[in-house]
């Protein structure tokens, strides 16, 4: 498949089943907002449950963290982003429309009305969204959105190394809404205004930084490829000297081949000890940890692999769609959309099918659909024919489908329908659950 169609086929699938809405569409949408849908919500938070899992539950040495999103404004100035946090901005005289200088083409000609020539010189734009807190809009009472997550694990640092008594090497990891008024949004949920960042500082001795960066890489890198993204729509890019954030002593991007071509999907950054002084400087606490072992005091270094829900999110549905020839139940044979997302990533795990509306099957339906809807998500459809709701389970991913039929009122077994191979197996009520738990991994 033609690989833009390949996008605009994604986000039809997940406008038509209700996995991302444009915002506010009932208005006409609002510049480049999404809604997660009830199946977009669930796979969302499986992505995110899954960094969470193997960032902060599989091991001890990181912690998590729920911080504010509205902060004192002295952290942004700490921080640099009210200084630095820039994007270079410039306007077509002739059709109006606003680019970022650095995103161009190289013929000079606009993007939108193809102009020569027409641009102004950039300026630059803060990407900080203000606000003010409490009635009274003035300077005294500007507050930001915060453009990162990472900012409120810096300034508790202090508060969870004492409460938990961690040593460096150890990480504190957070996942929460950030903003930026991005100047040119796009392409889906890739680049949005509101997003969700999933972000760790892991705070080391300064001279252990360059290993922990390369080790995040890596192990990040293994998160997607774990995760079923194949390793070839996959690359480690790292940064040119003059592309580093302006905290920044090496970043490395976890890049993935988007329809549109290779782009950020995740960002690993070595920090240095620049926020953890800068804070210490601008409050006058000393954010500085004893290492009582070597009798020595230092501000720990920071390396921080920084991620995107919504871009991974996007990421797992491209590497996911598959279209293919399936053979029907009367040996035919149709076009089939799948979803090959992880079972730990899909929307719902099982789908209970009784074979038709009938009154007997119903409530042998309902009974199994109670018992697994305390153990997994699942979905129960009770519409069309059997073969059309396996298409329609196969296209959001539902990795199995529990067929109640005839014979299950005599024999107390189901079909179970694996949706990558197609393959039925019948499989007894009391071993269904079991059967279905061993497949789907925590
Ligand atoms: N704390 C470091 C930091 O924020 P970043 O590379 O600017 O680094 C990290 O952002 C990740 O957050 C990106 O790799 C991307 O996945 C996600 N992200 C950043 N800006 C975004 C936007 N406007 N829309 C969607 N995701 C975004």
């Amino acid at each position: 498949m033609a690989r833009p169609d390949l996008m605009d086929r994604v986000v039809n699938l997940a406008k038509r089943r209700g996995l991302v809405f444009p915002s506010s569409e009932i208005y006409g949408g609002f510049r480049s907002t999404w809604d997660y849908g009830p199946l977009g919500v669930l796979l969302k938070r499986n992505v995110k449950e899954a960094w969470w899992r193997a960032m902060v539950q599989l091991r001890d040495d990181v912690v998590g963290l729920d911080s504010a999103i509205l902060m004192a404004p002295r952290v942004w100035e700490a921080s640099g982003h009210v200084a630095t946090f820039t994007d270079p901005l410039v306007d077509c005289r002739n059709c109006q429309e606003r680019f970022r200088a650095d995103q161009l083409p190289a013929s000079g000609a606009c993007p939108n009305c193809g102009a020569k020539d027409s641009f102004t010189d950039a300026r630059n734009f803060n990407l900080m969204f203000k606000t003010y807190v409490g009635p009274v809009e003035d300077a005294a009472n500007v507050a930001y959105l915060r453009p990162e997550t990472a900012q409120g694990i810096f300034v508790n640092f202090q508060n969870v190394q004492t409460t938990t008594r961690k040593k460096p090497p150890f990480g504190i990891a957070q996942i929460g809404k950030s903003f930026r008024n991005e100047i040119t949004p796009g392409n889906f949920v890739f680049r949005t205004r509101e997003f969700e960042q999933m972000e760790m500082e892991f705070f080391v001795p300064p001279e252990d930084g360059p290993e922990w960066f390369e080790y995040w890489c890596r192990e990040r890198f293994r998160w997607y490829t774990e995760l079923g993204i194949p390793e070839d729509q996959l690359r480690l890019r790292p940064h040119d000297p003059d592309e580093l954030s302006h905290y920044s002593t090496g970043t490395a991007d976890v890049e993935f081949d988007y329809p549109w071509g290779w782009g950020e999907l995740e960002g690993i950054a070595n920090r240095t000890d620049y926020d953890l002084t800068k804070h210490a400087e601008f409050s006058g606490q000393d954010l500085s940890f004893y290492d009582q072992e070597n009798d020595r005091r230092y501000v720990p270094h920071v390396i921080e692999p920084a991620a995107g829900a919504d871009r991974a999110t996007l990421a797992f549905l491209l590497a996911a769609y598959h279209e293919e020839e399936a053979p029907t139940a009367d040996g035919k044979v149709e076009k089939r959309t799948v979803l090959r997302l992880d079972p730990r990533l899909a929307p719902n795990k099982v789908a209970v099918l009784p074979l038709s509306k009938n009154e007997k099957l119903v409530p042998v339906s309902e009974e199994i659909a109670t018992d697994l809807r305390s153990r997994f998500m699942i979905d129960v459809d009770l519409a069309g024919s059997i073969g059309r709701r396996y298409r329609r389970q196969d296209e959001v991913g539902t990795p199995f489908c529990v067929t109640v039929d005839f014979d299950t009122l005599d024999d107390r077994a189901v079909t179970v329908r694996d949706r990558d191979s197609m393959q039925q197996d019948r499989v007894s009520l009391d071993r269904l659950a079991a059967h279905l738990q061993e497949r789907l991994p925590a």
